[in-house]
């Protein structure tokens, strides 16, 4: 179905690029999405996070038209993907487990892929060396690294030059220096304007790359929110062998303080982020300071926290559930997905 250019511009109120609304999906009665709502914003890199099983693919392959919601709806540009005009330019996707053909190059797979859409050779040629592989990329794929993979599908999403991008858990497989490398891309393409949404089943790895984060757990959301959000008001920490005389003059100066047993004895935790005030007070007040230090939120148990409480401890762990058959994907497949690939085996590892 064509719609107007105008009205694909036309996101509502919201600036957001990628609408997800009341969203669900059942596979026979397992409900791997569970009416989930959250929106992505341009020049912003989202990470869309949860466990291995949460929901995360299943709702990229919703929004990429592979697979039909059970209930609600995902737009991109105020549309669902169907209805995108020139869908190729409009969203690039790269999802997990992409396979390429194996006897190919994949120079040859994004050439093919690109005279498709009338997207000239050049184009090709500029987003292997863009991704970095401008010399492998003649070999076949068949021989690739997971990394190598994960940059020819960068490269493929790439092509139609598209406002949206989503990649499913774009960092499996890149070495620290590949995952080094990613976050600068993002970066450099989200200053563009680019509306960027990258799951991962780790908040660890992304933490440094988003700027947003949509945490999910059995398909529901437990969290949305900045990244500065998500670590929470400065904290403080600060040790000293006079803690009673200090947690003392720090609440009398106005601040909330107290003792922080889990960062070892003497340590006081104070909420804010001004160090040097609390260095001064600690002077007049008369005790010897140890140790001095922003208290940065472990993100990592936060996201364990939110992901792993009883009520959304992760529903695949519990054992004896019997996976219900595939269900065959619909409508057309978007760049470098595979739409032959929807079980739970393929997922991540
Ligand atoms: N085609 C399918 N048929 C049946 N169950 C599926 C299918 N695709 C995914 N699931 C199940 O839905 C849940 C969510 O899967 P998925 O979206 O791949 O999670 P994630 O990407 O967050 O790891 C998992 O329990 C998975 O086994
Ligand atoms: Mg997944």
């Amino acid at each position: 179905m064509s719609v107007p250019a105008a009205a694909q511009r036309a996101v509502g109120p919201s600036e957001a690029a990628i609408v997800v609304q009341d969203l669900s999906k059942k596979f026979g009665d397992f409900v791997a999405v569970d009416n989930l709502s959250f929106e992505v914003s341009p020049g912003r890199i989202t990470g869309f996070l949860g466990p291995n099983g949460a929901g995360k693919t299943t709702t990229l392959r919703m929004l990429l038209g592979l697979v039909r919601p059970s209930a609600g709806t995902g737009l991109i540009d105020g549309v669902t993907y169907a209805q995108l005009d020139r869908p190729l330019q409009t969203v690039g996707a790269a999802l997990e487990a992409t396979n390429f053909h194996p006897g190919r190059s994949g120079r040859d797979h994004l050439r093919v892929l690109a005279a498709t859409h009338g997207i000239p050779d050049s184009r090709v040629d500029e987003l292997l060396a863009l991704v970095g592989i401008p010399a492998a990329a003649r070999k076949k794929a068949g021989g690739y690294s997971m990394g190598m993979r994960q940059r020819l599908g960068l490269a493929a999403a790439l092509l139609g030059d598209p406002h949206v991008l989503i990649l499913d858990e774009p960092s499996n497989g890149l070495d620290p220096e590949g995952i080094r490398w990613l976050r600068g891309f993002l970066r450099h393409l989200a200053s563009q304007g680019k509306t960027i949404l990258i799951s991962s089943h780790l908040l660890s790895e992304v933490e440094q790359t988003v700027d947003d984060v949509v945490i999910i757990a059995n398909g529901q959301l437990v969290r949305q929110g900045t990244i500065d959000e998500l670590h929470g008001e400065a904290t403080t920490l600060v040790r000293t062998s006079g803690s009673r005389a200090l947690i003392g003059a720090l609440r009398g100066a106005g601040l909330e303080a107290g003792d922080e047993p889990a960062q070892g004895p003497g340590a006081v935790r104070v909420v804010t982020g001004d160090l040097a005030q609390v260095g001064d007070l600690a002077l007049a007040a008369g005790v010897p300071v140890h140790e001095l230090r922003v208290l940065r939120t472990d993100l990592e148990r936060l996201y364990f926290q939110l992901t792993e409480s009883p009520e959304n401890r992760n529903r695949n762990l519990d054992t004896g559930a019997a996976e219900p058959p595939p269900e065959p994907p619909v409508g057309p497949p978007p760049v470098a997905a595979t739409p032959d690939r929807t079980g739970p085996e393929e997922t991540d590892r």
